[in-house]
């Protein structure tokens, strides 16, 4: 059946391989795109489907942040918005630990306009889209549902906040959202300062990559479209109110994934260069997912994380017009300073 989708943050990583995703599973649906288009967001992340006349139609961007409570009703009685898929979040760790408000802004304040807006205009569902880690950090065993949630850094404890806020809507008035809790994501259109994407452009040029610490840590990767198939599998099956884990059993160490990076790009170990960890007693040692409630639910990944992996490599290979406007704005250049500069040194 004929229905429209709100999707928040479109204009980034995860949230534009969600409306890809959506396209082309579901083509009855329209999608409305409501981004702020901060340094993470950029129209050129959606301009293949925003162009393709196979897509347009379906497509339509709307500029502005999920605080706006203005905007964010605006859109829902315009649009006639069916549900809400949020992506819209300040995203990355170390920006966090530089500046911590904007992440209340968003990932808290945000969270509890959409959840007001969905309340009073008859939204028929929201789902909310957040991480593992939220548990904070483990050392053997996996994050089920039912784990503490222990949030270590900024942005985690913001996307806490976030989620605190869909369980209290949902509790006092019965708010009809959900949540997903997911690995770390890796694939096409990844802004260049996670850790794969920031490896591999910088390897492409033969620069150095900062590796934090013994680069020991351990991350339970997936690749993008799994994430989004189990976000939309969520979506129409998942019951209100409940959290449901996305994972894919993609645990490797930062050394094994640099190493693999490396290796498909056919470049020496000399370019790692270990740093002394910038996040401190903030970086957590594992994360680790377990996601049997959401496989029970019918939900299978689909990908391996080295075939995946090389696929997204060579993603970025043939894609540089996207990620070197990115790296050459000023914003990107002055975090990549601000942050590395005493630890890179020369080699910045
Ligand atoms: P991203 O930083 O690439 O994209 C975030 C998008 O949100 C950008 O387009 C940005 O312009 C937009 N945005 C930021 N603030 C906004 C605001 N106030 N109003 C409207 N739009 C705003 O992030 P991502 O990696 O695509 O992550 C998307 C979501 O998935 C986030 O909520 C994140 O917490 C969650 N998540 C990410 C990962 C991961 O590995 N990247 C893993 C699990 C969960
Ligand atoms: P990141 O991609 O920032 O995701 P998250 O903090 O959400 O896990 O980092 C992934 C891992 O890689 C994390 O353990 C920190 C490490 N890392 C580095 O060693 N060097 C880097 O330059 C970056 C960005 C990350």
């Amino acid at each position: 059946m004929s229905k429209t989708l709100l999707v928040t943050g479109g204009a980034g990583f995860i949230g534009s391989n969600y409306c890809r995703y959506v396209l082309q599973h579901h083509p009855d649906y329209r999608i409305v795109v409501l981004d702020a288009l901060t340094y993470a967001g950029n129209l050129s992340t959606i301009a293949d489907i925003q162009s393709s006349p196979e897509t347009a139609s379906r497509l339509r961007f709307y500029p502005g942040k999920i605080q706006d409570e203005t905007v964010v009703n605006g859109i829902i009685e315009a649009e006639r918005v069916d549900y809400i898929v949020n992506f819209a979040a300040e995203s990355h760790n170390d920006r966090s630990i530089l500046e911590p408000g904007s992440f209340i802004q968003t990932d808290v304040y945000g969270v509890f306009v959409l959840l007001d807006a969905v309340r009073k205009r008859g939204v028929a569902r929201m789902l909310q889209v957040s991480t593992d880690e939220v548990y904070g950090t483990i050392n053997e065993g996996q994050f089920t549902e039912q784990s503490p949630l222990e949030p270590n850094t900024p942005y985690s404890a913001s996307k806490t906040g976030g989620e605190m806020q869909v369980r209290a809507q949902h509790i006092t008035y019965g708010t009809p959202a959900l949540v997903t809790r997911c690995g770390n994501n890796y694939g096409p259109y990844q802004y260049p300062e996670k850790l794969i994407p920031f490896f591999v452009t910088r390897l492409m040029d033969n620069r150095k990559v900062p590796l934090y610490g013994e680069g020991n840590q351990v991350r339970d990767w997936i690749y993008v479209m799994d994430h989004c198939s189990g976000i939309d599998h969520v979506l129409h099956h998942g019951v209100l109110g409940e959290a449901y884990n996305i994972g894919s059993q993609g645990e490797r160490t930062n050394i094994e994934v640099t190493e693999l990076l490396l290796n498909c790009l056919g470049k020496p170990a000399s370019l790692i260069k270990r740093i002394p960890d910038p996040r401190g007693g903030a970086h957590d040692r594992r994360y680790s997912v377990n996601a049997d409630k959401l496989t029970t639910l019918g939900w299978q990944p689909k990908h391996t994380f080295e075939e995946m992996l090389e696929e997204t490599v060579r993603w970025y290979v043939d894609h540089q017009d996207w990620w070197r406007e990115i790296v050459r704005k000023p914003d990107y250049q002055d975090f990549v300073h601000r942050f590395y500069g005493k630890s890179l040194g020369e080699d910045l």
